[in-house]
């Protein structure tokens, strides 16, 4: 197994990735287990060694033949000082949804990337977080994970497991946003929403849902940011969802809430559910986007070089028929546990399959919905990549369906309270700079999963607690 220092210089990893972008000669020829896109030209020249550079430092961070990175800001500064030249960014929706899809290989329908590829395709086409004012870095209040919450009594319940996470950390992975008590105060219920691997909440959330739902006052969003992004154990990983439902109920007067999550999100919130069973009486809703329930044959798109390589636990327990996720799914864990609506696409780049009845988005007895059946060859039901169906407008609508509503939602009934939303092509009042955030995740999460340590070739052994 290989790991890295973490706690050298910064100077030493910034002039080491000036050292990279410099000696291009010496690294193109290296042998990198990049894939069949490896080869790929890009028209110029010079951003063709600028890029297999910059992929050579990646696989060689994966790799540990670089002792001494230290956060991502450093490989992030270097890589996007070298791109400063590439594509403006994509002035319109539909602009940054057909560079996403051709770049995903959704559209092609051809092997998907693995995901420093894509991301690397993403910058070369202005998809470039660079352009995106405070929302990649992992420092930025919205993505803090150290949050000054104050402790509460009854958070812990009996008859949970015991939580292997210290209470103080879990409290401080919990962002209340300004306006939280505000909309508190007015009565609107919460709405805890969880990250998916390898990025922080603020960058998934506050450019998706907690806009429109706080304007709409149809919830009030609060979110998660993981420590290690959620590319640790799941299981533990699910600690931090449990606690924070109890915590939010208890922090609102002992309401009850509704949580939302993406990706991976969506099996540490079931693994909640299931295994801290004192979170479903307090839980009226649950909206999972692009679930992952049975894994993904794809797991490898976000482990470059697996099984070569080691690759992050969570990752691991993601792939279909994972030990993780065959636990999860046993005795009702494939099922809805309490009112939930799930979307997805059927040209999602990362969970596959994505559509029919083994689609990894389905859950039994729940509202399901596959975006391309709601709206065939209409603008809303055409490519959505997996974080694409973060800004479709029928996500957002079936979630106000389901949290204005008993139970969970209605797909009809969403429909017909709707007229004309098959014509959309995002959730009204995003911007053009949210959804380019939302899929410059993508280069987060490269960062994030190159740079997570240690990586492992096996799965963590399932929690003793786990037994049905
Ligand atoms: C939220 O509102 C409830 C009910 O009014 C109140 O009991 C609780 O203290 C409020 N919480 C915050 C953080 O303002
Ligand atoms: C919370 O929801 C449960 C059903 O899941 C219900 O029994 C309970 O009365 C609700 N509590 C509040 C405070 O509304
Ligand atoms: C799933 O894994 C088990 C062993 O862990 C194996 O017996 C089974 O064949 C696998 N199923 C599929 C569909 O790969």
């Amino acid at each position: 197994m290989h790991t890295i220092g973490m706690k050298s210089s910064a100077l030493l990893v910034v002039s080491l990735a000036v050292f990279y972008v410099s000696a291009t000669p010496i690294l193109v020829h290296r042998n990198i287990d990049a894939g069949p896109r490896a080869m790929k030209s890009y028209n110029s020249t010079g951003l063709n060694e600028i890029f297999n550079t910059l992929r050579t430092l990646l696989y060689d961070v994966i790799e540990g033949n670089v002792q001494n990175v230290e956060t991502i800001d450093q490989i992030l500064g270097a890589l996007l000082q070298s791109v400063s030249y590439i594509a403006p960014p994509p002035v319109s929706i539909p602009q940054i949804i057909d560079i996403v899809a051709k770049s995903s290989g959704a559209k092609t329908n051809s092997t998907p990337p693995n995901i420093i590829d894509y991301a690397m395709d993403l910058l070369v086409e202005g998809i470039n977080p660079k352009n995106i004012p405070d929302s990649l870095g992992a420092l930025t209040t919205s993505n803090s994970m150290a949050n000054q919450n104050p402790p509460l009594p009854n958070v812990i319940k009996d008859g949970d497991p015991t939580f292997s996470v210290a209470e103080s950390i879990l409290r401080a992975a919990m962002y209340f946003p300004e306006g939280f008590n505000t909309l508190n105060a007015s009565g609107i219920p919460a709405i805890v929403m969880i990250p998916p691997t390898a990025i922080p909440g603020g960058q998934t959330w506050a450019v998706s849902y907690a806009k429109p739902l706080a304007r709409d006052q149809i919830a009030n969003p609060m979110w998660l940011n993981i420590p290690s992004n959620s590319l640790q154990d799941a299981q533990v990983t699910a600690e931090y969802v449990a606690y924070a439902i109890n915590y939010v109920s208890e922090y609102t007067g002992g309401r009850n809430l509704s949580v939302i999550a993406w990706s991976q999100g969506t099996v540490n919130t079931q693994w909640a559910l299931k295994y801290f069973p004192s979170t479903q009486q307090v839980v009226t809703d649950y909206i999972g986007i692009s679930p992952d329930y049975r894994g993904t044959v794809l797991a490898q798109v976000m482990c470059p070089g697996f099984p070569r390589l080691p690759c992050p636990p969570s990752v691991l327990q993601q792939i279909a028929n994972s030990t993780f996720i065959n636990v999860l799914r046993r005795n009702g864990g494939d099922s809805e546990l309490v009112p939930t609506t799930t979307v997805y696409s059927a040209t999602d780049e990362v969970v596959q399959p994505q559509s029919g009845p083994d689609a990894s988005g389905f859950l039994f007895n729940a509202n399901n919905n596959l975006v391309q059946e709601l709206c065939p060859l209409l603008p809303a039901g055409l490519i959505y990549t997996h974080e694409g169906v973060l800004y479709n407008p029928l996500g957002y609508a079936l979630t106000v369906d389901a949290l204005t509503h008993a139970g969970h939602a209605d797909t009809s009934r969403m429909l017909a309270n709707n007229p004309g939303i098959c014509l959309l092509l995002s959730t009204p009042g995003l911007t053009v700079t949210d959804v380019l955030s939302i899929e410059a995740t993508v280069v987060t999460s490269v960062l994030n999963i190159a740079t997570y340590f240690p990586k492992q070739f096996e799965e963590p052994p399932t929690k003793a607690y786990a037994t049905y």
